[in-house]
C-alpha cells in the first residue's frame, strides 16, 4: 500500500538517494536544496511511501510567475496562504516502482491541494521525452523554457487549474 504524505526532516537521507538515482549530476537537488525546500515549503513536498520507505517525492515552491525561473533551484520563499502558481522542481520515483502509477499520483495530490489553496495553475519543466506523460494528466506545452538548468534544454508545462 503506498500512502502519500507531507515531507518530514527524517526523509532527508531516503530523498537525496531516489533524486540520485533518478536524475543526472547536474539536474538532482542538492542535499543542501532538500533541507532548504523542507525546512521552507512542506506544504508543498509530498512524499510516496511504502512499507519499506520513500519511493517517490514531488515537491515545489508557490510563485508569482506563471513560468519556472532557474534562481528558485537556488532560492525560496515560504508558500502564500492562497493564490500564486504551484511550481514543481522535482518529481522523482524509485527505478524498481517506476510504472505503477505512483508519479501520476503525487502529481495528483500536488493537483488537490493546490486548487484548496485556489492557486491558479501548476507549472513546470520537463525535458522533451516526458512531454507526452504530462500531457496525459492534462498538462498543456508553453515551449520551450528560459531553463538552462543541468545545461539542457526543457519544456514549460502548465496546467490551469482555478475555474
Ligand atoms: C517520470 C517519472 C516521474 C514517472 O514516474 P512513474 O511513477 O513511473 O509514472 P506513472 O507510473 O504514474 O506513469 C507512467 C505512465 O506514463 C507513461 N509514460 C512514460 N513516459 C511517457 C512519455 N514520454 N509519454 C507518454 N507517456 C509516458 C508510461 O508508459 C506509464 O503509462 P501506463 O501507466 O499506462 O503504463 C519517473 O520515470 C522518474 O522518476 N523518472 C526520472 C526522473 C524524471 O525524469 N522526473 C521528471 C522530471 S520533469
Amino acid at each position: 500500500m503506498i500512502e502519500i504524505r507531507n515531507v518530514k526532516k527524517g526523509d532527508l537521507p531516503q530523498l537525496v538517494i531516489i533524486e540520485q538515482l533518478c536524475f543526472t549530476r547536474a539536474e538532482a537537488a542538492t542535499k543542501e536544496a532538500f533541507e532548504m525546500r523542507i525546512q521552507v515549503i512542506p506544504d508543498s513536498f509530498f512524499v510516496a511511501v511504502d512499507e519499506a520507505g520513500i519511493v517517490g517525492l514531488v515537491n515545489g515552491p508557490v510563485i508569482d510567475g506563471e513560468y519556472i525561473t532557474d534562481d528558485l533551484f537556488r532560492d525560496i520563499r515560504a508558500n502564500p496562504e492562497s493564490g500564486g502558481h504551484q511550481s514543481i522542481l522535482g518529481l522523482a520515483v524509485s527505478p524498481p516502482f517506476q510504472n505503477h502509477g505512483i508519479a501520476s499520483a503525487l502529481l495528483a495530490h500536488l493537483e488537490k491541494d493546490a486548487r484548496v489553496k485556489k492557486r491558479e495553475t501548476i507549472t513546470l519543466t520537463c525535458k522533451q521525452n516526458l512531454i507526452g506523460f504530462y500531457e496525459n494528466s492534462g498538462y498543456i506545452n508553453m515551449g520551450i523554457s528560459s531553463s538552462k538548468h543541468g545545461g539542457v534544454s526543457w519544456y514549460n508545462m502548465i496546467k490551469n487549474i482555478l475555474s
